[in-house]
Formats: C-alpha cells, sequence, structure tokens
C-alpha cells in the first residue's frame, strides 16, 4: 500500500510525514484554497518539508486542454518532480495525452466510472484517483469502482495504480484495501483514525 496525505497544511503534513510511511502528498484546489496563501508558496513549502524522495501532486484548473497543458509546464517549471492531477473530462482527457508526451506524471482525477479510469490510464495517467465517498454520497458504490479499476489494469497489464480518494470514514479505506488499491490518499485526520481502536 502507498500512502498519501490529503492535504496542504504544513502542520499536519510535518506532523504526518515525522508519524507515518507516508510516500507523497495530494492537493486539490479546494484544499489549496483553505490555506489562504498563494498556490506556488503552498507547493514550494510543501516540497520542503516532504523533500524529494515523495510525491507531490497538483492538479490543474483550466477546462481546456491547451490551458491544462500550460499549466502542467508551469507547474514542472515550479517543481521538475511533481505530479501533475488533471480531472477525467473530454478535454482533461486530450490534456493528459499532451501531459504525457512532455514526459511530466499525471494523476487522473475525480473519477467515478471504471470505464474514465480505463481510458485515463491508456492516455497516460499514472495514477487514477476514484472518489470513493463521493460515490458512496450518490447511492453509488465507491469500493465496487475501485475495485474494477483494480480488475481492468490487470486485464490489460496497465502501467497505472489506483489512487482511491476521497474518503470519509475508515471502513472506505479498509474497504479499498481488501480490494487490492495499490495507494490511497488520506486527510490528517482520517489518518489518524486508522490506528485507533477504543
Ligand atoms: C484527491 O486527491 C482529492 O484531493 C480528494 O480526496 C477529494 O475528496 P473530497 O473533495 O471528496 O474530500
Amino acid at each position: 500500500m502507498i500512502y498519501m496525505l490529503d492535504t496542504a497544511d504544513l502542520n499536519a503534513i510535518t506532523q504526518a510525514v515525522d508519524l507515518y510511511p507516508i510516500a507523497g502528498v495530494t492537493t486539490n484546489p479546494s484544499i489549496i484554497a483553505k490555506e489562504n496563501r498563494p498556490f506556488k508558496a503552498i507547493l514550494l513549502d510543501i516540497r520542503e518539508v516532504i523533500g524529494r524522495e515523495r510525491m507531490l501532486h497538483a492538479q490543474v484548473m483550466g477546462k481546456d486542454a491547451r490551458t491544462m497543458l500550460k499549466e502542467a509546464q508551469a507547474l514542472r517549471e515550479l517543481d521538475p518532480q511533481i505530479i501533475v492531477k488533471v480531472p477525467v473530462t473530454t478535454q482533461g482527457l486530450k490534456a493528459m495525452k499532451l501531459i504525457h508526451a512532455q514526459g511530466i506524471r499525471i494523476t487522473a482525477t475525480a473519477i467515478l466510472t471504471p470505464q474514465q479510469a480505463l481510458m485515463a490510464a491508456v492516455a497516460g495517467a499514472e495514477f487514477l484517483a476514484p472518489y470513493v465517498n463521493r460515490l458512496d454520497n450518490i447511492c453509488g458504490d465507491g469500493t465496487a469502482v475501485a475495485a474494477d479499476m483494480v480488475q481492468l489494469i490487470e486485464n490489460y497489464q496497465l502501467d497505472a495504480k489506483v489512487l482511491a480518494a476521497s474518503f470519509k470514514n475508515i471502513q472506505q479505506v479498509h474497504k479499498v484495501a481488501l480490494a487490492g488499491v495499490q495507494s490511497v490518499t488520506i486527510a490528517p485526520d482520517l489518518m489518524e483514525q486508522l490506528l485507533v481502536h477504543p
């Protein structure tokens, strides 16, 4: 299991990196907005805390592929090892092909169906992030989607990993772990809860 921390809170990252086997940090626009500081400064500070050996994921916000490509290039200039998160819209998929062609690592994000994940992996995404809780919240089955994604990676021998995301409780994390996802990204408070027993 590859554990990542889903936050831009520097104190929480510092603490978690010290305590837990954290392989990286994921951010998204709402996580960044909570910090109330400039985007670039936040990413540079996170990199300083986590060091070069851990992964840092940051999301593009453009609506069209060209804008997303430009954002990805700017992110790489800021941090050569950055992994760029791209939503699985139609333009996002086009952007993934362009960004992948530039040798930039990609996380396909906001995945809600296994077929979105499959196409993203074929377009060059290295990590595939299904939004487990958001699916559960709309009467979907986040675990089933994650499990199907694991199966598709296996069927097609894809060079991609499921990065299950959007958790609100430990049971969701446990279920996707049993389904064989390769990685999870978890908010700091939930990460702590993973070890708790009354
Ligand atoms: C993934 O990388 C996202 O940051 C994430 O987990 C979003 O989940 P949420 O917005 O449902 O909390």
